[in-house]
């Protein structure tokens, strides 16, 4: 309780220096992604196929009905599936997006919070090439191999990171537990493989902000000073996580 009270603080403490950066540094990149960018792509009528949405997917049932729209959950994980809220999904498939070769049908692809759990990245843009047909929209979220929570998680074992997950952030239990593998999880490596994959690049959006160590206000203050240096050096391949629109165009 005690430990709760200090933790609050100290992100009351860290959110007031937020305040004074750009919407890029202060607007979380998931937020962003759920709320601005991929709904703007949504249109009625869409079959849609959600990469890795398990039993949180993107769309939810009051957004499906008003676009009238066919959304098929693929995930690696059946139970994450059965899960699902009931009646969202019109079919689901059981697949590694690594292994599973599409038909070309979709008109969009989501794939929020997916690609960093994905062992090899380049696999995993050939399935979502193959989902696609032609002029259709692969609508991706992922934070960045470059972060420093990121490279953190490469080097920490996997229970004891749960672990310490569970006690700084209880209210994001429900995404912990996958492990993050970070596989060419930068928005360099993104576009290389959008066009190796036959995509186009319509949009792309970069956040440089997490809240990871916002629990101690010095180590955030630290991290602070640090992703600033870093975007001076590396402008958008310093991003926290980052967001892309990918139009497929052939392959
Ligand atoms: C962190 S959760 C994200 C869930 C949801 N998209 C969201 O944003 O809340 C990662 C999901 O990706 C799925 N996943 C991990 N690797 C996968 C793969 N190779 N192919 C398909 N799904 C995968 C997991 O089973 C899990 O449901």
């Amino acid at each position: 309780m005690l430990m709760q009270k200090f933790i609050e603080s100290q992100r009351y403490l860290s959110s007031g220096i937020d305040a004074f950066m750009n919407d890029d540094f202060r607007i979380d990149g998931n937020r962003y992604f759920i709320d601005v960018f991929a709904p703007k792509f949504l249109q009625p009528g869409q079959t849609i196929v959600d990469v890795g949405g398990g039993k949180r997917p993107f769309i939810d049932g009051a957004t499906k009905k008003k676009l009238q729209l066919t959304i098929i959950g693929l995930d690696i994980d059946q139970q994450e599936l059965a899960n699902a809220p009931e009646g969202i999904y019109d079919e689901v498939i059981c697949a590694d997006i690594c292994q599973y070769r599409g038909q070309a049908n979709a008109d969009v692809v989501i794939c929020q919070a997916v690609l960093e759990h994905v062992k090899d990245v380049t696999l995993a843009f050939r399935g979502l090439a193959s989902i696609l047909k032609p002029g259709g929209l692969a609508l991706i979220f992922v934070p960045s191999r470059n972060a420093l929570y990121a490279r953190l998680s490469m080097i920490i074992p996997e229970k004891l990171k749960s672990q310490v997950l569970q006690v700084l952030f209880p209210q994001r239990a429900i995404f912990h537990g996958f492990p993050s593998f970070y596989d060419r999880c930068t928005p360099r490596d993104f576009k290389a493989l959008a066009t190796q994959y036959g995509f186009q690049v319509e949009e792309c959006s970069y956040h440089y902000i997490s809240r990871y160590f916002s629990f101690f206000f010095p180590l955030y203050l630290l991290w602070r000073l640090w992703s600033l240096w870093f975007y001076c050096l590396a402008k958008e391949q310093a991003a926290d996580t980052f967001s892309m629109a990918l139009r497929k165009i052939g392959y």
